[in-house]
């Protein structure tokens, strides 16, 4: 099976309406679907069109930059089922174009802007039985671009592979939607001042692991990264952005190169004005988490996660929780812009 376009693939899709799979118990494992979205490119060229095929391992040079060196960006987008079976995505395009600033920072080729936006609308299309029924989560597409040439020496990769996978998930914390507990975490960072923590790069990750493994040891749900200068601001956590409310006001770190400028972020920050919020993008100092009336953090995978207590040195501080707060009426809105049920007054949602 193999199709170029998304007419194409509309035609390759099974027929069954849903994979035969436990739709009540979906968290964030990986799940086998049916097919992937592949196209390569050698550098200062454009990619060729892209191919949805069946959902394999790929096979990799063990000299591949992205292996070797961390030649590598992803990321993240989802596809609901609204009602009526219509079949919506959120802002595909604000991730084509954080694609396109982080290839740039990583040295790497990029999809076009269209290219990107075709890839991950066949790849939803190509996996619809794998779509969760409304309320039961949503299909998480994951574009990766990835230096997939041979390199000895420290250099850009001569060849560049973007991949187009998903997978049915469901909540991303095994708290499921229950507030989080977060740990402040002093003794390493994320990112640094001139470093990737801006964009979506690979090797953003491998380093906050054994931060988040002991924090999950002693029963946190995630952590909180302090700059690395001032050991004093908070910046966000593993995979989220993170707000505080106090009062009228919510604040979140402004993106100044250490931060992701999430998708979700910035979507919470127009909903919350929209709401009558008012909102700042500033330098939030730990000292303030610990004082705010709320606490929340956001992202693609994380949705918008209520958390219920941080612990910073030993001071443990715990927030209200409960359907009335402000992170809940955000929560609602958006989901409820995503899967079709509240007007999309920004024009977000993208029907396939
Ligand atoms: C996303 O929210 O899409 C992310 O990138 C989180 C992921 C690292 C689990």
């Amino acid at each position: 099976h193999v199709a170029s376009t998304l007419q194409e693939t509309k035609h390759m899709i099974r027929d069954e309406e849903y994979a035969d799979i436990d739709w009540n118990n979906l968290g964030y494992g990986i799940i086998k679907t049916d097919y992937i979205y592949k196209a390569k490119c050698t550098p200062n060229n454009t990619f060729e069109q892209g191919q949805v095929s069946d959902y394999e391992n790929i096979e990799l040079s063990p000299a591949a930059g992205v292996l070797n060196y961390g030649q590598g960006i992803f990321e993240g987008t989802k596809a609901f089922r609204g009602e009526n079976g219509r079949i919506l995505l959120f802002r595909p395009d604000q991730n084509a174009i954080r694609m396109q600033i982080g290839a740039e920072r990583m040295c790497m080729q990029s999809p076009s802007f269209k290219q990107f936006v075709d890839a991950v609308k066949q790849t939803a299309i190509a996996n619809k039985r794998w779509i969760p029924p409304p309320g039961k989560g949503s299909l998480y597409i994951r574009p990766l671009l990835i230096g997939s040439g041979p390199t000895l020496g420290v250099s850009p990769a001569p060849e560049y592979t973007f991949l187009v996978y998903a997978s049915p998930v469901g909540n991303y914390f095994k708290e499921g939607t229950k507030p989080l507990n977060l740990y402040v975490n002093t003794e390493s960072h994320r990112a640094t001042s001139g470093g990737t923590g801006g964009v979506k790069s690979i090797t953003n990750y491998a380093p906050v692991l054994k931060a988040i493994s002991r924090a999950k040891e002693q029963g946190f749900s995630d952590v909180v990264y302090l700059d690395s200068v001032h050991k004093k601001y908070i910046e966000e956590a593993s995979c989220s952005n993170i707000f505080l409310v106090k009062g009228n006001v919510i604040s979140t770190p402004a993106t100044i190169g250490t931060i992701l400028e999430g998708i979700t972020r910035k979507s919470i920050i127009d909903i919350a004005r929209d709401l009558g919020y008012k909102v700042e993008e500033r330098l939030v100092a730990v000292d303030e988490l610990m004082e705010a009336d709320e606490i929340f953090t956001t992202g693609t995978a994380v949705s918008v996660a209520t958390v219920g207590s941080v612990t910073y040195n030993d001071r443990r501080v715990e927030y209200k929780t409960g359907d009335e707060l402000v992170s809940q009426k955000l929560y609602k809105t958006l989901v409820g812009i995503q899967v079709g049920k509240t007007e999309d007054k920004f024009n977000w949602v993208v029907e396939i």
